[in-house]
């Protein structure tokens, strides 16, 4: 499958594998490079840009493939050195960073001047016209289904992508709520020149998350999602247990940052991912779930789409074109 995106980013598939706080390691992003996807590690998931220029040099030990960064820039009480990380990503010599969170342009200037190609993902058209504007390589634009952070404008994607498709000429990236060869043809069909998945490359045998977790994706049905930080105007999608259900109800009830500050600590949620323990925090997580019903490796799940992707395009939607045809004729 050939678009605008694997042509200018230089990828054999149009499947991105997204920014994953504790996910997006060396073990995953190298299995998404050699499966032929873009993958990014996670700068933030390494606790300084010292260890993730280790991450970078271990990725490589494991992948002679291209793969990228995530820099995800988002409002906190004491922030991370984000100059930092980025330059620890340009002395490394990494040829794409997905930027995300907040507007990216502090950092593209550094970004450009070292022939780093950006993808900037975002959740509004406005925001999509804006890094076009300040001269982003390609959008990824995070529908209403997404893991993660989907904004505060609740536009899900089946209207998001085709309205940015109509207001973009850079390659445009669909995201959220995408997890199989059905939704690759459908992003497609809306505008879309490739698709970016999180909970889907979460949940393969790569993966570096406890079994357990896997295990309770692929039971989640579509509405096993919590929205929380709501009422703070900070909204993130994550997966509906014991605590996320909590904040849920004390945000129900009025509640400052301060209320909630002890369940929804980033330490918990990774408590999650590396014991298993699945109500020990907040761990995130999309509806797409709802279409997770296996652990495959990362090659059987791009190969499974790209094919049946192909085969979907010549074979059922070509078929009902033709007997439409016929028809009318
Ligand atoms: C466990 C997890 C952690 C995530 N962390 C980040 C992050 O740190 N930065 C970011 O830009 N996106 C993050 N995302 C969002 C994904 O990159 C992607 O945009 C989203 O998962 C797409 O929705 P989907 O899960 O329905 O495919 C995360 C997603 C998951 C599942």
């Amino acid at each position: 499958m050939r678009t605008k995106f694997t042509e200018a980013f230089g990828v054999e598939h149009p499947i991105v594998q997204g920014g994953m706080m504790w996910v997006g390691r060396a073990e995953l992003v190298a299995a998404v490079a050699d499966s032929g996807a873009l993958g990014f590690l996670t700068a933030l998931t390494q606790p300084t840009p010292e260890d993730l220029v280790a991450e970078i040099a271990r990725t490589r030990e494991l992948t002679d493939k291209p793969f990228g960064v995530n820099l995800t820039i988002l409002p906190s009480i004491n922030p991370p050195p984000y100059a930092e990380y980025r330059q620890a990503i340009i002395d490394s010599g990494i040829g794409i960073v997905e930027t995300a969170g907040s507007n990216p342009v502090d950092h593209l200037p550094h970004l450009k001047d070292a022939g780093i190609k950006v993808i900037h993902k975002c959740t509004s058209v406005r925001h999509a016209v804006k890094a076009e504007q300040v001269g982003v390589d390609a959008v990824s634009i995070d529908g209403f289904e997404c893991a993660g952070h989907p904004g505060e404008d609740d536009v899900a994607g089946l209207i998001l992508i085709p309205a940015a498709a109509r207001k973009l000429t850079i390659p445009l990236i669909a995201s959220g709520g995408i997890a199989d060869a059905r939704g690759l043809v459908a992003a497609l069909a809306l505008g879309a020149d490739g698709v970016n998945m999180g909970t889907r490359f979460m949940c393969t045998v790569e993966s570096p998350v406890a079994h357990a977790v896997k295990e309770q994706i692929v039971a989640n049905t579509e509405r096993d999602t919590e929205l929380i930080f709501r009422s703070l105007r900070n909204t993130a999608r994550v997966a509906t247990n014991a605590v996320s259900t909590e904040v849920v109800d004390i945000e129900s009830r009025g509640c400052e940052f301060a209320d909630i500050q002890h369940l929804v600590a980033g330490a918990r949620g990774r408590t999650v991912f590396e014991r298993g323990d699945l109500d020990a925090g907040i761990w995130t997580a999309g509806q797409s779930q709802g279409l997770i019903d296996d652990i495959p490796t990362v090659r059987e799940l791009v190969t499974r789409m790209v094919t049946e992707a192909e085969s979907i395009i010549t074979g059922r939607l070509a078929s009902t074109v033709d007997s439409r045809i016929g028809a009318v004729s």
